[in-house]
């Protein structure tokens, strides 16, 4: 049986791991890729997330774009992370494969009711998904699940001091789709802050010698520098594929339901993940927060997996 995915994405070069992670492994059956704004302008995001799919050979799978902001805050980005284009390393070709006219909200809402239990992989700001469950709460029964990178509890935050970027940008949409009534699995800075992409994990990668091997080393290379230097680390964080892994592998994780609320009216923590891992209230348990990773098991995963594009 394979399972049906919806990919909403802000790529971003983690995003793009992730994107090639879930076209190459034969238990998805992705039916879009939806394009959000957040490391970079929505212009920008989904003319990444089609060039990836292009560099997959998987033209196949649609790509729409989303939202151009966040559903009540100004747009925040992050060049100084991901690059200008936001996929700054390998000199990927302008994509032939057209954007799709419908907007992804429509898309997500249509694919939604189309399909009985769709998960829905979320590695950017949530604003596609909160927009889609406003305007058709009756798609929220359609999701098998939701699975995120966002948030974090013990390594603290990553765009300000108390919260992770994907969850900063849009804290209104996370806190909604977080309760929406569907399980909901959190792939947290805790875990990705353990995934670091070594000098050794790189030249694995360039070595499988394909162009996905190799474009995939070429975004490792230029994503890894700033966090080198933030983090002072061999290799940065690698975020978004844990959320595909997590699909794929969920044994390579641990973690436990906890109850976990977003902030949302304090500037001085806006964006922050409050995550109960103790227990100290009786809030109800809405997500499955995952805190630990078998970090090799992953590489070793991601190297077969993206041999095979
Ligand atoms: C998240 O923010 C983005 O910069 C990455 O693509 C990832 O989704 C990490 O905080
Ligand atoms: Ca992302």
């Amino acid at each position: 049986m394979t399972r049906k995915i919806i990919i909403d994405t802000d790529p971003g070069q983690d995003d793009a791991v992730a994107i090639l992670l879930a076209l190459a492994s034969e238990e998805f059956e992705v039916l879009g890729i939806t394009a959000v704004a957040g490391n970079v302008p929505l212009a920008l995001t989904e003319l990444n997330a089609r060039k990836i799919v292009e560099l997959s050979g998987r033209t196949d799978v649609p790509v729409f774009a989303g939202a151009d902001r966040p559903l009540e805050r100004d747009l925040v980005t992050a060049e100084y992370v991901h690059g200008k284009s936001g996929l700054d390393g390998p000199d990927l070709p302008e994509p032939k494969l057209k954007l799709q006219e419908q907007h992804a909200v429509d898309f997500l809402i249509e694919a939604l009711r189309a399909n009985d239990q769709v998960t829905l992989c979320t590695l950017g700001p949530l604003t596609n998904i909160a927009l889609a469950f406003r305007k058709a709460p009756d798609i929220i029964d359609h999701v098998d699940e939701i699975v995120a990178m966002g948030g974090g509890l013990f390594e603290g935050g990553n765009v300000t001091p108390a919260a992770e970027f994907n969850i900063y940008v849009d804290p209104q949409a996370a806190q909604e789709v977080f309760h929406c009534g569907r399980p909901v699995t959190l792939l947290p800075l805790d875990v990705t802050h353990a995934c670091l992409t070594s000098r050794d994990r790189v030249e694995r990668l360039r070595g499988l010698g394909t162009p996905v091997g190799i474009a995939t080393a070429e975004l490792l290379d230029f994503f890894e520098r700033f966090d080198e230097t933030k983090y002072g680390t061999d290799g940065g964080p690698l975020h978004d594929p844990n959320v595909i892994a997590w699909l794929l592998k969920p044994e390579l994780y641990k973690g436990r339901q906890i109850n976990l609320e977003v902030e949302t009216v304090s500037e001085l923590t806006m964006g922050m993940t409050i995550a109960d891992w103790w227990g100290v209230t009786n809030r109800p348990k809405n997500v499955n927060y995952i805190r630990y990773i078998d970090d090799d098991g992953f590489f070793a995963l991601l190297e077969q997996r993206l041999a095979r594009l």
